[in-house]
């Protein structure tokens, strides 16, 4: 099938089958052009929490649906890329933590969402990374856990002088790798640009950045900045909005190596079979749903 009947047949079976297609920023453009809703890690959580369609197919990775059905459990929640995981995810387990608060009763956990539904069901609460600050600072906690992301926690400990706050040592692979000497180099070729970065990226590059954010604020920073030339420091998924959204400014990636190729596993072919097949369908303990639901609830109310 070609590439412009594929695209009729996934409109066509969104309608047959009530299907809402969620797609993250890092999506490839296709599956972004598809997409219903196409976000950050917040807003698609938001959008999973209140659409009514019967069938979500998330495009992304699997914490990412994996939250989608904790939010919304009588919902079919399809991921399109079966393998399509999370390495920072896997950096730490629900015994590693249970290991962690049995050690440390007094300490508040602050999960990131990108961990394991079986993760945020031992925690008290959980962030994205447009949320962190706002999260962390409206807690009445003096200790806190922040998993499992050591550099979007160091971002916001830096903020956060009144608590201790303590980081487990994971990162995401795709952001970490960026050097302070990428920035360097990128610098030097475009001194007037405007340098964005996630706060997954380490303390060199988040030093160094003009701002800070979530994939969202980072695409809608470009858009109302007067500049028109940008260093983008997140993955090159964002690219394809800003240029869409912006056909007069200039986006520069930060590093090639800023490419995830887990976000990368959903091709409009796996957007289709997944509506064609309902597949694959993602689940979650009943037990674990629940109080995973806890964390996410709390984050969500104080957003
Ligand atoms: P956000 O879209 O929430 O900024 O998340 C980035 C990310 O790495 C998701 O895996
Ligand atoms: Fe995980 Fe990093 Fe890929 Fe996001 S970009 S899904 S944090 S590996």
């Amino acid at each position: 099938m070609n590439q412009k009947d594929m695209i009729k047949e996934i409109d066509r079976l969104k309608k047959e089958k009530d299907v809402i297609i969620l797609a993250h920023n890092y999506q490839v453009p296709e599956v972004q052009e598809v997409a219903d809703v196409i976000g950050d890690s917040l807003a698609l959580s938001r959008a999973a929490a209140e659409v009514d369609n019967k069938v979500i197919v998330f495009c992304g990775v699997h914490f990412m649906a994996e939250s989608a059905k904790i939010l919304s459990p009588n919902k079919k929640i399809l991921l399109p890329a079966k393998d399509a995981g999370c390495p920072m995810a896997d950096m730490i387990t629900a015994e590693d933590l249970k290991k962690y608060k049995a050690e440390n009763p007094n300490t508040t956990i602050v999960t990131y969402v990108n961990s394991s539904a079986e993760v945020k069901a031992e925690s008290d609460i959980c962030c994205t990374s447009s949320n962190a600050l706002k999260i962390i600072e409206s807690l009445d906690a003096e200790n806190i856990l922040f998993v499992p992301d050591q550099n979007l926690g160091r971002y916001v400990k830096e903020k956060v002088k009144n608590k201790n706050i303590e980081l487990w040592p994971g990162f995401c692979i795709t952001h970490h790798r960026v050097k302070g000497t990428d920035v360097d180099k990128v610098r030097k070729a475009h001194p007037d640009a405007e340098i964005l970065a996630h706060p997954e990226c380490n303390e060199e590059v988040v030093n160094a950045a003009d701002f800070v954010g979530s994939t969202s604020q980072i695409i809608k920073y470009a858009s109302e900045s007067d500049n028109d030339k940008f260093i983008i420091g997140t993955e090159m998924g964002v690219l394809h909005k800003m240029e869409k959204d912006n056909p007069d400014k200039k986006f520069y990636l930060l590093s090639t190596g800023l490419i995830c190729n887990n976000m990368k596993k959903t091709s409009l072919k796996e957007v289709y079979e997944a509506l064609k097949n309902d597949q694959h369908e993602i689940d979650v303990d009943e037990e674990i749903r629940i109080k995973a639901l806890k964390s996410l609830d709390r984050m969500l109310e104080l957003s």
